[in-house]
C-alpha cells in the first residue's frame, strides 16, 4: 500500500502558520500532503513554504497544468481532506458548494473523509450563518472539529482558536484509520470523565490515586475523529488538551460529579474513565496539619464520597443515554467485573486488570468489555486509542435513535 494522500487546504486566517506544523506532522509520519492554499492565505504564509514542507508543489489556481484536471484530480485522488484553518469564508463556501478556486473544487470532488479545523474571531464563529453552516457541513459527514478557547489575533481571547496543530495531527489519523466507516458518532453528546480526583486533607496535602487520564483523553480525541461533541470532565490531569472538546477541569469527586451531571443532562452517552476517590477525609483543615513531639499522628477519619456512575446509571438524564464505567481489578478480575456491572447500574463496563507497572500512567491497555445484554468484548493488549476505538465501537449501536 503506498502513502496516505493528504490533501491540506489552507484558507486566508492568521492561524495559517500553524499548519505548517500539522503539514510536518503529515509528512514525518509518512502521509503524501498536497498543499492547496487559497489565494486569501498566501498573504500569511507563501507557496515556497508549502513546497519546501511538502515537498510537492503548492497547487493554488485551477488554471495552473490544465491538462492534468487539477480541479478534480486532487480531490479524486485524496485519501483525506483536512482544511486548516477554516475560515468562516471557507466553511460558507463549503456548506454552499461554491467552486471558485481550487481549494472549494478539490471539497467538491473529495469522496473521502473531510476534516475541518475553523480559526476565527468568536463574534464570527458564533454568527447564526457560521453554526448553520457548521451544522450542514457535520450533516453531510464532514469532521469539524470545535475551536479552541484562548488568546486570538489582537488582544482578544474567546473560542475560535485553531487547536493545537498535534492534536489536528491527531483527529486526522483517527479520521484516516476509519477509512470510509464514517464519523458514525455525528450528532452526538458524549461526555467523558478523565484522570483522577484529589480529595484534600489540609492546604498542601490530598488522598489521590494513580490515575493519569490518559484512556480518557484517548476516548475524548477517538470521539471527536468520530464527529462527536465532546466535553470532557479532567480531573488533576497534565496532559495536552485534545482539539475539539470542550474541557472542564474539577478537582474532587464532588467537583466531578457536578460537572458530569451539568454535562449528562443532553449527553447521548456518559464514559466514567476517571478514578473517582471512593472516600474523603471527614474533615479538612484549614491550616497545615503539624507533627507535634512524642505524640503519634491522629487517624484520618474518612468519609464515602457519592458514586457517580451508580448515580447517573439509575437515574438517566435522557431516555436511551448509554452510561459506560471502568472497573479496576487486581483479582477475580471477571467474577468482580460481573458483579460491579450489576451493582453499578451501566450498560457496558470496561474492565482492567491493574497492577503496580500495569495501567497506571501507561500507554497501553487490555481489557475486557461487559455488557448489560450479555455480550462480552475481549480486548488485546495495545495502544489506549485501540481500546478507545472498541469501546466507541460497542457504545454506538447502544445509541438511542438520532433525535430530529
Ligand atoms: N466511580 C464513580 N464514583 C465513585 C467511585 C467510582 O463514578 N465514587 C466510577 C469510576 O469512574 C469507574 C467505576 O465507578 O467508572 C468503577 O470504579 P471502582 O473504583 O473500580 O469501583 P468501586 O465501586 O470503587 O468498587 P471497589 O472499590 O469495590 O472495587
Amino acid at each position: 500500500m503506498g502513502k496516505p494522500k493528504v490533501v491540506l487546504g489552507v484558507s486566508g486566517g492568521i492561524a495559517a502558520y500553524k499548519a505548517c506544523e500539522l503539514l510536518r506532522r503529515l509528512t514525518e509520519s509518512g502521509h503524501e500532503v498536497r498543499v492547496v492554499p487559497t489565494a486569501a492565505s498566501l498573504n500569511f504564509v507563501g507557496e515556497a513554504t508549502w513546497a519546501a514542507l511538502s515537498g510537492n508543489p503548492a497547487s493554488t489556481e485551477v488554471w495552473e497544468t490544465v491538462h492534468e484536471v487539477p480541479h478534480v484530480r486532487i480531490g479524486q485522488a485524496a485519501d483525506l481532506v483536512v482544511v486548516a484553518p477554516a475560515t468562516a469564508d471557507m466553511l460558507a463556501k463549503a456548506a454552499h458548494g461554491l467552486a471558485d478556486d481550487l481549494l472549494t473544487n478539490t471539497l467538491l470532488t473529495a469522496r473521502c473523509p473531510v476534516v475541518f479545523a475553523p480559526a476565527m474571531h468568536t463574534e464570527m464563529w458564533e454568527h447564526p450563518a457560521t453554526q448553520e453552516n457548521v451544522a450542514t457541513l457535520r450533516r453531510r459527514g464532514a469532521v469539524v472539529i470545535e475551536p479552541a478557547v484562548g488568546r486570538l489575533t489582537g488582544k482578544d481571547t474567546g473560542k475560535g482558536r485553531l487547536p493545537d496543530p498535534e492534536e489536528i495531527f491527531e483527529v486526522c489519523r483517527g479520521v484516516l484509520a476509519r477509512g470510509t466507516a464514517g464519523p458514525d458518532l455525528a450528532g452526538r453528546h458524549v461526555v467523558i470523565s478523565a484522570g483522577g480526583t484529589r480529595e484534600p486533607l489540609d492546604p498542601v496535602r490530598f488522598l489521590g490515586n494513580r490515575s493519569s487520564g490518559k484512556q480518557g483523553y484517548a476516548l475524548a480525541r477517538t470521539a471527536v475523529a468520530r464527529g462527536a461533541r465532546v466535553t470532557l470532565v479532567a480531573a488533576n490531569t497534565a496532559l495536552a488538551d485534545p482539539a475539539g472538546v470542550d474541557l472542564v477541569r474539577v478537582g474532587t469527586a464532588v467537583q466531578l460529579r457536578e460537572a458530569v451531571l451539568e454535562a449528562a443532562r443532553d449527553a447521548d452517552a456518559v464514559v466514567m474513565a476517571a478514578a473517582v476517590a471512593d472516600f474523603r477525609p471527614a474533615e479538612y483543615a484549614s491550616g497545615k496539619i503539624k507533627k507535634k513531639d512524642g505524640q503519634e499522628p491522629a487517624p484520618v477519619a474518612l468519609v464515602r464520597n457519592p458514586d457517580v456512575l451508580a448515580e447517573i446509571s439509575a437515574d438517566r438524564a435522557r431516555e436511551g443515554q448509554v452510561v459506560v464505567g471502568f472497573a479496576a481489578e487486581t483479582d477475580d478480575v471477571l467474577a468482580n467485573g460481573r458483579a460491579k456491572l450489576l451493582r453499578k447500574g451501566c450498560d457496558l463496563l470496561v474492565v482492567n486488570e491493574v497492577g503496580e507497572a500495569k495501567t497506571f500512567g501507561s500507554e497501553e491497555n487490555e481489557a475486557v468489555i461487559l455488557a448489560s445484554d450479555g455480550a462480552e468484548v475481549q480486548v488485546p493488549y495495545g495502544p489506549k486509542e485501540a481500546l478507545a476505538e472498541v469501546i466507541w465501537d460497542q457504545v454506538a449501536p447502544r445509541l438511542a435513535p438520532r433525535r430530529a
